[in-house]
């Protein structure tokens, strides 16, 4: 910033810049140099104060010189959470995480299918990327994952969220219960336990997870909390369910009208479930005309394996791998591989 004599604008606005943007690094260009001067551009958070006349190229390398002390204090612990675009370790970590999807399977009417599907999905997802497939269940309150991949654990996100220091790989892993070749982290037992989880932990969750798996799925609650917004959000892809009956398009109706602003419908996909069920009066193009998008697959409905598969405590695509409901699951892993590649 420059700063003439005559303009009282400049130490105001860079203390702006400061409170709004502290990551911005104020320079003031001045042409005198002063006890007072100094004290105000200090209080208004300038970094530097560089007297005129000045060469370009010595701009340039303070310039520099501030960037990377900047950096070092980023580096410092407690400051984790900025990236340093610069550092080779990061990069490298970026490049995993492009790599990896995180794909959010959710619908806003509840018992419409999301957990049974996360949950095969994920285990399809195993017969090609075995241990490199994780599923998270953050349907904190009423999660069923644990259920329907009968593991009984001992540690869930709830102690996870209170584990204390960074979160590593190495800690994660101790959180994670091994079936079908995917890694599953369980909802807490008890719903009042869901309260330790925050959508900043569900961040710092999501990152370390696209560090360590190719693919993470993620089962979600019925509704709308910040920790499903957060969840969305960092998702690559989301999986909405949907049914060909008039109460769930209105919900899923309701659904999309909260996504859309958010931005979020380029990386959404319809998924009708049950799409082999005697529909009354609603067809799939009405349906998709009323939400404005194409249904991009359907998954059969079979309540016999499904239902037993839960009753077993394993995956349908496991059970009865030949079954149409198993055959579906493994299609739309494909579809979701296919735009990973893309
Ligand atoms: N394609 C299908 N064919 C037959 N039954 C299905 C199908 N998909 C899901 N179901 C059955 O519907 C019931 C609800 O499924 P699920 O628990 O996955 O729904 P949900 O959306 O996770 O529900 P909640 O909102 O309670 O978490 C289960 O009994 C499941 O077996
Ligand atoms: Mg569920």
């Amino acid at each position: 910033m420059d700063l003439r004599l005559e303009d009282s604008e400049a130490l105001p606005v860079a203390a702006d810049i400061n409170a709004r943007y502290p990551w911005i690094q104020v320079i003031l260009l001045s042409e005198q140099e002063d006890y007072t001067l100094l004290k105000r551009a200090m209080q208004a958070g300038v970094r530097e104060l560089m007297l005129k006349p000045w060469r370009a190229s010595e701009l340039i390398s303070r310039v520099k010189e501030l960037a990377e002390l900047y950096r070092r204090t980023l580096k410092k612990p407690g400051n984790a959470g900025i990236l340093n675009q610069d550092s080779p370790s990061i990069n490298k970590q970026q490049q995993a995480a492009k790599a990896s999807r995180v794909i959010t399977i959710f619908g806003n009417k509840g018992g419409i299918g999301k957990s049974v599907i996360a949950a095969n999905l994920a285990v399809a997802a195993a017969t090609r990327y075995k241990n490199q497939v994780a599923l998270l269940d953050l349907d904190l309150q009423f999660g069923d994952i644990s259920l329907m991949m009968n593991i009984n654990p001992r540690k869930t996100i709830a102690e996870l969220m209170l584990e204390s220091g960074e979160l590593t790989a190495d800690l994660l892993e101790e959180y994670f219960y091994e079936r079908s070749g995917v890694k599953v982290l369980s909802a807490p037992p008890k719903p009042e336990l869901a309260e330790l989880v925050n959508p900043y932990g569900v961040e710092a969750l999501l990152k370390v997870c696209r560090q360590m798996f190719t693919y993470v799925f993620i089962d979600t609650p019925t509704f709308l909390d910040e920790t499903t917004l957060t969840a969305l959000e960092r998702s690559d892809l989301i999986l909405l369910l949907i049914s060909l009956d008039i109460p769930t398009i209105k919900n899923i109706k309701k659904g999309i009208d909260i996504l859309e602003p958010m931005n979020l419908l380029p990386r959404t996909r319809l998924i009708l479930n049950r799409s082999s069920a005697l529909s009354v009066g609603l067809e799939a193009k009405d349906v998709e005309q009323v939400l404005g998008m194409k249904i991009a697959a359907g998954i059969p409905n079979d309540f016999k394996i499904s239902v037993s598969a839960i009753n077993r405590g394993i995956s349908f695509v496991d059970m009865n791998p030949k079954a149409a409901i198993s055959k579906s699951m493994l299609e739309l892993f494909q579809l979701i591989e296919k735009e990973r590649n893309d």
